[in-house]
């Protein structure tokens, strides 16, 4: 019943999250957000806002950078996850794909979607189904699938780094800038999968981008980010009908 829907935790909750970088950078002063089981949801922010990082913090990764969490919490399914190992986050269905689309450039399309579904130590037939189900949803990579990553196109890098992440069967997809150097028409091309498989398969989404305008139209729900701050936050449509968003994009507002 509905009632119980609504009764039901965020799949994601960022309760006033403190980052700091080398115990001296301030990066997130106090975030909070909610991704919503089967939501797609941007964060968006100028260059150096602290999308990244506030990504880097629900996955954990931000340690590997000397960040660390220092005040609030995180909580994934209801559980706290703060100080979770990122391989344990990817088996309980967490996945990111990180900032600037990285592939193994010496492995083949197929090798490359195969590193991500190794978590968990899958057998080779539920590794043919999961790769069968990422070439569903990319068939451009179903063509490519022997060539070697470093010779495919900037999208097509995009969309392994993205299949890659879905081979270990995420509930919830952290995407960092997307769209980042690609041609409008591979954007569109990339946010139409991803809002695909929110649609038909019940992927809950957290995408970070700059490219305010293709984020407004695919997600549902958005937060904006300003020097460590959550500024603003609303449905999609609400935003978009802002005049300030273009600031925001823009870094323009103090
Ligand atoms: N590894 C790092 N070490 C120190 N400072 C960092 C590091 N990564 C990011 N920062 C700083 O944290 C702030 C937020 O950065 P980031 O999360 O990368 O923003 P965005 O992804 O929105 O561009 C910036 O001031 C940036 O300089
Ligand atoms: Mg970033």
């Amino acid at each position: 019943m509905s009632q119980s829907l609504q009764a039901d935790p965020p799949l994601l909750s960022v309760e006033q999250v403190e980052v700091f970088y080398e115990q001296s950078i301030l990066a997130l002063r106090g975030v909070s957000l909610q991704v919503g089981k089967g939501q797609m949801v941007a964060l968006l922010g100028a260059n150096g806002a602290g999308k990244s990082t506030t990504l880097k913090a629900i996955s954990n990764l931000v340690r590997a950078e000397r960040g660390e969490v220092t005040k609030g919490r995180i909580l994934y399914q209801g559980q706290e996850i703060t100080d979770a190992d990122p391989a344990s986050l990817v088996l309980a269905g967490l996945a990111q794909v990180l900032e600037g689309r990285h592939c193994f450039t010496h492995l083949s399309v197929e090798q490359n979607l195969l590193v991500g579904g190794f978590v968990g130590r899958p057998s080779r037939k539920v590794l043919n189904q999961r790769l069968e189900r990422i070439y569903g949803y990319f068939p451009r990579l179903r063509l490519l699938r022997k060539r070697l990553a470093g010779y495919t196109s900037g999208g097509e890098q995009q969309m392994v780094a993205i299949g890659r992440a879905l081979m270990s069967e995420p509930r919830l997809l952290l995407l960092d800038e997307p769209s980042m150097g690609l041609a409008p028409q591979v954007v569109e091309e990339i946010f139409e999968i991803l809002a695909r498989l929110n649609r038909e398969e019940g992927l809950s989404l957290l995408v970070a981008e700059q490219n305010i305008n293709i984020a407004l139209d695919y997600a549902q729900y958005a937060f904006v980010l300003e020097n460590g701050r959550v500024v603003d936050a609303g449905s999609a449509a609400e935003l978009a009908g802002r005049e300030q968003m273009q600031n925001y994009y823009l870094g323009a507002v103090g």
